[in-house]
Order: structure tokens, then C-alpha cells, then sequence
């Protein structure tokens, strides 16, 4: 932008005290409206509580509030039909409404700001906002959660290896892994709702920092905006922003959780496992390469948690270091916390499209289940329940393992009893039956196992938290 350009027209709320005001590029520099426009219905709300309590205590007259009051309320009306633009000339939404009062009501819009500050205002809006969009980001995880638990129980009995350090572990079911996520993801919501409870207190009336001389009633507006209580003290109404680390912080963990899943996702769709295929709508090809299906979507998810890592850093860092009260830096917690938001609610409603569409080859799961000795655990819990010490009986199964590789064998249950018989005489004939994959699973019925019966009960408990 040409460094001359005259300042931009609408006019700036602190006029009076500054002879000369910031060039057009040093104004847009300082301007946060491309962001905060999207707070200008909360923005509103908020100005007609305070308006109306003004009233209330006898600081502005009937006639004013009734003028100031349809005013906000036809400016909503425009701004939602989209007949009045946002000036991105204006420096912040609040000098954007408060602007539009002065030039249609005169004087009596100059009345609205009183006992206020932008720094109250913002920190309202903010949490505003965040009572309507928080609850909206819970829906998509409970739908999120609900339709993986839908799957999870399908596939209670759906044979899979289990994996730790991606080597196959112990045998488990889709069910079970699928309940995992979801187990994670219901921490997730209570991290949400938790920030959420607290953040509902209404810093309208804390002012610049130290509140008002003005015999406000913060109760009231409190109250009309629906907030549980006004905030204890005005300093930190506008000087903390944990609210903001703390959604930042569950946006972070809920798409890490997410970008996990989506890895899983990415080597399950590899031709290599095989275990899944995710629907051709929700996947993508190559320019150049015809017989390519990439799994873009899960991969993308898993690239934009790194954004929302970065937000909270970006969050954490500009807080660490602002004296109190309110400094400028603050107006960055926005542009972060919106895209922290906006990005989880987007992935989630991705994330769970292309899960319902998946398709899971459980034939290619249940055949993973040869040849990885994933038994071996449970010949020697076989042992330990015939009385062998644990360390003992986890030798005596390695040694097995061991005597199978040397001969070319990929299970225990290849060699005979007798051969079994002469590393432990402990082994009978059941041993046989105990080592099959669904054997394995069915004896893991204790709490948290991922015995069918054992995950029914986690998928249950699970729907319960979820569940309006
Ligand atoms: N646009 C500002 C923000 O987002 C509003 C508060 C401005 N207050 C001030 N004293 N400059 O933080």
C-alpha cells in the first residue's frame, strides 16, 4: 500500500488526544477488523445489555435507550441480511458499531460507551462467541464419538492384530481398537465443556482495568447476557486470557488425537495392511500416476494438526510476557484461537464423513493374526495359571517362539504337544484351543479387555457420557 494514503475514513475512537494519527499502513498494522468482524453480533448483544443497565441505573434516559437499543438491533438485522458491509477501514469491530451509532444517531451514539472500555468489550465478546461456538464444536464430537461407537460395536468380534512399536502384539478387534479413539475423544469433550463452565463469567463492566465510577449494575448485564455470574475482578477480566490457552489446548490435544487416528488410518488403507478402504469419494488420485487412491483426507487432517499445535505455542508465548493489565498483544488472541477452532470443528466433520463410509476387509485383518507368534503372551499366562512363576513361564514361550523360527513354523500351535511338553510339562491338550486369536481375545474379559463383553460394557459406559 502507497505509504501516503490518507487515513482510512472511518473516523477512531481515541481522536482527541493524538495531534497526529497513524499513517494508512501503520493504521492497518494496528487494525484487528479482518479478524474481530466475526464478533459483531456478540459485539451487539453485548452493547444493547450494557445500554439497557445503563438505563436501569439512571445514567442515560428513556429516550436514549430506546434510540441506542433499535439502532444496535436494526444493525444486527442489516448485518445478518448482508446489507451493511464491514468497514475493513474501521479498527476493530467495536469502532465499527460504535461508529455506526455516532453517524446515525448523533450525539446520542456517542452516549453508549459510557462506563465501558474496548478492553471490557472485547473480553465479553470473545466469551460470547465462545458460548455459541463451543457447545457447536461438543455436537460435532458427540456425533463424532456416537457413529465410531456405532462401528466399534459392529465389530466387537472383528479380529485384529493389535500393535505396540508396530509390531504385532497381542490379537484384539476393530471394536476395541475403535473404542480407544472414542475413549480419547470423550476426554476431549470434557476438556471443551470444562473451559467452557469456567469461562462463563461476564467482564462487561470491568472497564479499561478498574471498573467504573459510574453506579453500573454488572449483575444485569450479567444476567441478560446469560452469563452464570460477572467476573470477580476487573484486572484480570481483561488482562487473562487463559480461556483462550485452555480451548487452545483442547483444539491442540483433540487434533492430535485426531491426526493419529488418521495415521492408523493412512497404513491401514496402505496396500501393505490393507485392512480398510475408505470410500472413492472420500479419497483422492494422482496427476500423473493412474492406478493411485491416496488417502488425502485422513493425511490432511493429520497435516493441519500441526496448526493447531502451533496456535497454542503462539497463544502461550504472546501471554508469557504481557505486564498487567490489558497490552495490544492481546488483540492477537483471536486470529489463533479462531483458526484453533474453526480447524477442529472442520476436521472432526471430516474425519467422521470418511469413517462412515470406510469399508474394513476382515479378512485381511484376521489373516494378520498368522504368523506373528501374537499367542505367545497368552501361552505363558497359560503357564502362570498352572502354577510357573511369570518370568519363567515368559521364557519358556520365547524359547517356544524360538524352537517354531528355527524350524520355519509361524505359530506355537504348530508344534505338537509333545515338542510343547518338553519345554514345560506344564502344557496339556487345551493349550491348543486357548491359543487361537479369538481364544486370546475372549480371555482378556476383565475391565478395559477387549473381550466382546468387556468392550460392549466400554462402548455402553461411553455412550452414556455421550448422549444428551
Ligand atoms: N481490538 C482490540 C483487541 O482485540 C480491542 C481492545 C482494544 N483496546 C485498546 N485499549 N486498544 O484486543
Amino acid at each position: 500500500m502507497d505509504e501516503h494514503t490518507p487515513l482510512p475514513g472511518a473516523s477512531v475512537l481515541w481522536a482527541g488526544r493524538l495531534v497526529e494519527k497513524p499513517e494508512a499502513p501503520a493504521f492497518e498494522f494496528q487494525s484487528s477488523i479482518m479478524v474481530d468482524k466475526r464478533l459483531a453480533l456478540q459485539d451487539i448483544q453485548g452493547s444493547r445489555a450494557h445500554v439497557l443497565m445503563l438505563g436501569n441505573q439512571g445514567i442515560l434516559s428513556g429516550d436514549h435507550v430506546a434510540a441506542l437499543d433499535a439502532e444496535l438491533a436494526r444493525i444486527a438485522l442489516e448485518l445478518e441480511a448482508g446489507t451493511l458491509p464491514i468497514d475493513p477501514g474501521a479498527e476493530d469491530v467495536h469502532s465499527f458499531i460504535e461508529g455506526l451509532l455516532t453517524q446515525r444517531l448523533g450525539d446520542t451514539g456517542r452516549m453508549v460507551h459510557a462506563g465501558r472500555s474496548r478492553n471490557d468489550q472485547v473480553a465479553t465478546d470473545l466469551r460470547l462467541y465462545l458460548k455459541e461456538e463451543i457447545p457447536k464444536i461438543c455436537g460435532v464430537l458427540k456425533e463424532t464419538i456416537l457413529s465410531l461407537l456405532d462401528q466399534a460395536e459392529t465389530h466387537v468380534e472383528t479380529l485384529m492384530p493389535g500393535y505396540t512399536h508396530l509390531q504385532r502384539a497381542q490379537p484384539v478387534t476393530l471394536g476395541y481398537h475403535l473404542t480407544a479413539w472414542c475413549t480419547g475423544l470423550e476426554r476431549d469433550l470434557g476438556r471443551f465443556t470444562d473451559a467452557l463452565e469456567r469461562l462463563d463469567e461476564c467482564p462487561l463492566g470491568a472497564g479499561a482495568l478498574a471498573g467504573s465510577g459510574l453506579p453500573l449494575d454488572r449483575e444485569a448485564t450479567a444476567r441478560a447476557l446469560r452469563f452464570s455470574a460477572p467476573t470477580l475482578n476487573a484486572m484480570d477480566s481483561v488482562a487473562d486470557r487463559d480461556f483462550a490457552l485452555e480451548l487452545a489446548g483442547a483444539a491442540a490435544i483433540t487434533m492430535t488425537h485426531l491426526s493419529r487416528f488418521c495415521e492408523d488410518l493412512v497404513l491401514w488403507a496402505s496396500e501393505e495392511f490393507k485392512f480398510i478402504s475408505l470410500a472413492d469419494a472420500w479419497s483422492t488420485g494422482s496427476s500423473i500416476m493412474p492406478q493411485k487412491k491416496n488417502p488425502d483426507f485422513a493425511e490432511l487432517i493429520r497435516g493441519k494438526a500441526g496448526r493447531t499445535t502451533g496456535n497454542l505455542v503462539c497463544l502461550l508465548t504472546m501471554m508469557k510476557g504481557i505486564p498487567y493489565a490489558y497490552n495490544k498483544d492481546l488483540q492477537e488472541d483471536k486470529e489463533a484461537l479462531f483458526d484453533s477452532l474453526d480447524t477442529v470443528r472442520w476436521c472432526l466433520g471430516i474425519f467422521r464423513g470418511m469413517m462412515c463410509t470406510a469399508v474394513f476387509n476382515q479378512e485381511r485383518m484376521a489373516g494378520a493374526l498368522v504368523g506373528g507368534f501374537l499367542e505367545a503372551t497368552d501361552a505363558a499366562e497359560y503357564l502362570v495359571q498352572k502354577g510357573l512363576p511369570f518370568r519363567t513361564a515368559h521364557e519358556t514361550a520365547a524359547l517356544i517362539v524360538r524352537d517354531c523360527l528355527a524350524q520355519g513354523q509361524g505359530s506355537i500351535s504348530e508344534r505338537t504337544l509333545e515338542e510343547l511338553k518338553e519345554r514345560s510339562p506344564l502344557f496339556e491338550e487345551d493349550i491348543f484351543k486357548a491359543l487361537t486369536p479369538a481364544a486370546c481375545v475372549a480371555a482378556r474379559k476383565g475391565l478395559g479387555g477387549p473381550a466382546p463383553e468387556a468392550v460392549r460394557r466400554q462402548i455402553g459406559t461411553l455412550r452414556a457420557k455421550v448422549s444428551p
